[in-house]
């Protein structure tokens, strides 16, 4: 299994944003996570690429296991975690000073130590497969949203990850540019990619989701497949859907 979480609870000081979360994936899954504002999935999926520490609990991710109940993880072991767990950001993150060619090679080339050459034909192509070809000369402020967005994605996906993390990637986005993104990630489920996505936006939860977990003030409610969508089994989460019609 890709993904194994055990009694995971975490602090922001001495306030605890979640509380005792356990949850597995498997290869291939994408998992929805939802909720109201405030529930705890920024953070939960923050922690999945360790930029947020839990006290206790733990994490199995991409085969880095962290017992962090034993012992602080170590950065060496964090930047190994990172290069196999991608992160997609609501608000892109691309370098503003760099233009897309080079926002895509620039950790494959610094980190991996990739030659320049074979990572720019890597971002060629792409780019190609995320149809931004004619971009790569671009600076992220002369594109559009949902180019930056589909540029992040690309950013990320160049250090081959095992698993994606995207945290609301469809936020801000209209329509049409949201169906391109959905359109993204059916495509990478097909490669195998393990994604989890957090999402406002139940639509694009149920295009997506194999599984679906259901969070409310840093507890997970319900968690399943995607039948959940059409059967929910808690209160709660039939509540959520019923608003979101
Ligand atoms: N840096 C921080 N310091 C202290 N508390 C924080 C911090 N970030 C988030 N919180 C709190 O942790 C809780 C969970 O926040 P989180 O951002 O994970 O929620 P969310 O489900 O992603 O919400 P939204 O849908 O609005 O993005 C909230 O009560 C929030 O106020
Ligand atoms: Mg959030």
């Amino acid at each position: 299994m890709t993904i194994s979480v055990k009694h995971l609870n975490f602090f922001y000081g001495t306030t605890q944003a979640l509380f005792d979360i356990n949850l597995v994936a498997e290869d291939g899954d994408t998992v929805v996570l939802l909720g109201p504002s405030g529930a705890g999935k920024s953070t939960l999926i923050r922690t999945f690429n360790l930029l947020e520490i839990p006290q206790t609990g733990e994490l199995s991710i991409a085969n880095n296991t962290f017992d962090l109940s034993v012992a602080k993880a170590d950065t060496k072991k964090i930047r190994q975690l990172r290069q196999d767990v991608g992160m997609v950001f609501q608000q892109y993150n691309l370098w503003p000073h760099l233009t897309v060619i080079e926002n895509l090679i620039e950790a494959p080339v610094k980190v991996l130590g990739i030659s320049k050459e074979i990572a720019k034909q890597e971002a060629f192509e792409l780019l190609k497969r995320l149809r931004l070809e004619e971009f790569g000369d671009r600076y992220p402020l002369h594109l559009s949203g949902g180019q930056q967005q589909r540029v992040a994605i690309a950013r990320a996906l160049m250090m081959k990850p095992q698993v994606l993390l995207f945290d609301e990637p469809t936020a801000a986005l209209d329509p049409e540019i949201t169906a391109q993104i959905v359109s993204i990630i059916q495509e990478l489920q097909q490669t195998g990619i393990t994604q989890i996505i957090v999402t406002h936006e139940v639509s694009v939860a149920k295009k997506v989701a194999t599984k679906v977990v259901y969070m409310e003030q840093g507890h997970i409610i319900e968690m399943g497949d995607a039948s959940r969508f059409d059967h929910p089994q808690t209160e709660q989460f039939k509540q959520y859907l019923s608003h979101s019609e």
